[in-house]
């Protein structure tokens, strides 16, 4: 593994709180933990554990008013979580940016392809002239497997698969080449095949862009395939972390143990 030592984002104490309810419902409960320059690391854990949470507050995307928030999320050395709305807002989608399990949700579908594609140069790069997002908006279906580019760019989500329509997804929040991907779920809707070629594509991304990814997911053969270091999160807490081999190879926690266990012997 070569990759620079560089700490991209460091979370600190992450904590978040509910509060539509009585008693306020602590979802994620002190989160730490480092990502580094073009790494990849996975997020695991059951359902409800705090995966998502976490990341849409890395991402930005949490609404605040319901929830309280605390601890720190430093990217590149600014704390996301007190940093003005201008500078968060820089950095949403440009710097950092997210992709969903399922794209149809994500994708306008009265939107064509290439405006979708081209979202993050209008809002971020407004320097940018019309023929140049358009060259860049080719020149990254190309590079996310979409043949034909010049012919999808004109076309609606509907008139895509499942997979071309992730690829679209991996491909808008990548055009301005951010820091971070936190991908949650990417390939949960998808068949086996196509699983497996999205897995290439975002490790591609990672080396060619030398983009950063938190991947979330339920499926730990992925996370093993992918990922170079793994947390385990239970009941919003870290249970466990460290390099993906030596976790699977000897976890410490019995949960870990069990969601391990969990994995169809045949993938492995
Ligand atoms: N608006 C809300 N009010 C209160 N609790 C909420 C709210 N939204 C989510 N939660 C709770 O936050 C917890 C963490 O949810 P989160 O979506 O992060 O889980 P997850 O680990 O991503 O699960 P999954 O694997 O199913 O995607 C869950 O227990 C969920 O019920
Ligand atoms: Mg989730």
């Amino acid at each position: 593994m070569d990759r620079k030592e560089e700490v991209i984002l460091e979370v600190n104490h992450l904590t978040i709180e509910f509060h539509d309810h009585d008693t306020p419902e602590r979802v994620v409960d002190d989160v730490n933990f480092v990502l580094h320059k073009q790494e990849i690391l996975g997020i695991v854990g059951e359902s409800g554990s705090g995966k998502s949470m976490s990341a849409l507050a890395i991402a930005g995307l949490l609404k605040r008013h319901a929830l309280s928030l605390s601890g720190e999320i430093l990217f590149d050395g600014t704390d996301l979580l007190t940093c003005d709305r201008e500078r968060l807002r820089s950095y949403q989608g440009d710097e950092i940016s997210m992709i969903f399990q399922e794209p149809m949700t994500s994708l306008n579908p009265l939107q064509r392809i290439g405006h979708q594609m081209e979202e993050c140069l209008r809002i971020h790069h407004k320097e940018m002239t019309k023929k140049e997002r358009y060259d860049r908006a080719i020149r990254t279906m190309t590079a996310v497997g979409l043949d034909d580019a010049e012919k999808l760019y004109r076309m609606y989500p509907h008139e895509l698969s499942g997979g071309m329509r992730q690829r679209v997804m991996i491909g808008a929040a990548t055009i301005a080449r951010p820091k971070i991907l936190i991908a949650d779920e990417p390939t949960t809707a998808l068949d086996v095949t196509i699983q497996a070629q999205i897995i290439a594509l975002l490790r591609k991304v990672n080396v060619k862009r030398e983009t950063a990814i938190l991947f979330i997911s339920h499926d730990l053969s992925l996370v093993r395939q992918l990922c170079h270091k793994v947390i385990v999160m239970q009941k919003g807490r870290i249970v466990e972390s460290g390099i993906t081999e030596e976790v699977f190879e000897h976890p410490e926690q019995p949960y870990t143990q069990a969601l391990i266990e969990a994995i169809p012997k045949v993938e492995l």
